[in-house]
């Protein structure tokens, strides 16, 4: 991270190419009219609630993203998967900062989940209600839930909040 000048998605999808290539952050060529129309999250405030709907934005190749919805599944969520050829477009669409930005994008509750962020965190945020947009876990943290094999805790890498204007924190520290 120390190149900035290059923009993140480079790195990301660099790093997608060679760790998980089947986790390859593609810029779509879908045609954004249509895209914009489908872009309707659907969480109610019912999503508090035990067995909470996590809507989450994928590429249809992403591998990591199908293993982090099933860590999800496994902790209570339900998770609807939706997939996208254009994911920079729904990031753009829901204000994931470019340098915030990680494979998959997920909503639940009026919250935004970007990345590979614990089960554990998410249902901290819907406990404490913080007033920001999100929780993200830039880039594709090696040691996370969906990049490392089920049952392994998370190591090595901060959860982060952030708000409408970009500015981020420390969530969480593994
Ligand atoms: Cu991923
Ligand atoms: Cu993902």
């Amino acid at each position: 991270m120390k190149d900035l000048n290059k923009p993140f998605h480079f790195w990301m999808m660099m790093l997608a190419g060679l760790l998980f290539v089947a986790c390859d952050a593609s810029n779509g060529t879908a045609d954004s009219a249509k895209a914009a129309k489908e872009v309707t999250p659907e969480v109610t405030s019912e999503a508090a609630k035990s067995g909470a709907e996590i809507v989450m934005y994928k590429s249809p190749t992403c591998g990591c993203c199908g293993s982090w919805a099933e860590h999800l599944r496994d902790a209570g969520f339900t998770v609807k998967e939706i997939k996208r050829e254009d994911m920079d477009t729904i990031k753009a669409q829901y204000g994931v900062p470019d340098k915030l930005a990680s494979c998959h994008t997920a909503l639940i509750d009026g919250y935004i989940i970007e990345g590979h962020v614990p089960a554990a965190d998410v249902k901290r945020l819907l406990k404490e209600r913080p007033n920001i947009a999100g929780l993200t876990a830039p880039g594709m943290p090696m040691k996370s839930p969906g990049m490392q094999d089920k049952g392994q805790k998370p190591e090595g890498y901060d959860v982060l909040s952030f708000d409408k204007n970009g500015k981020a924190a420390v969530f969480s520290h593994y």
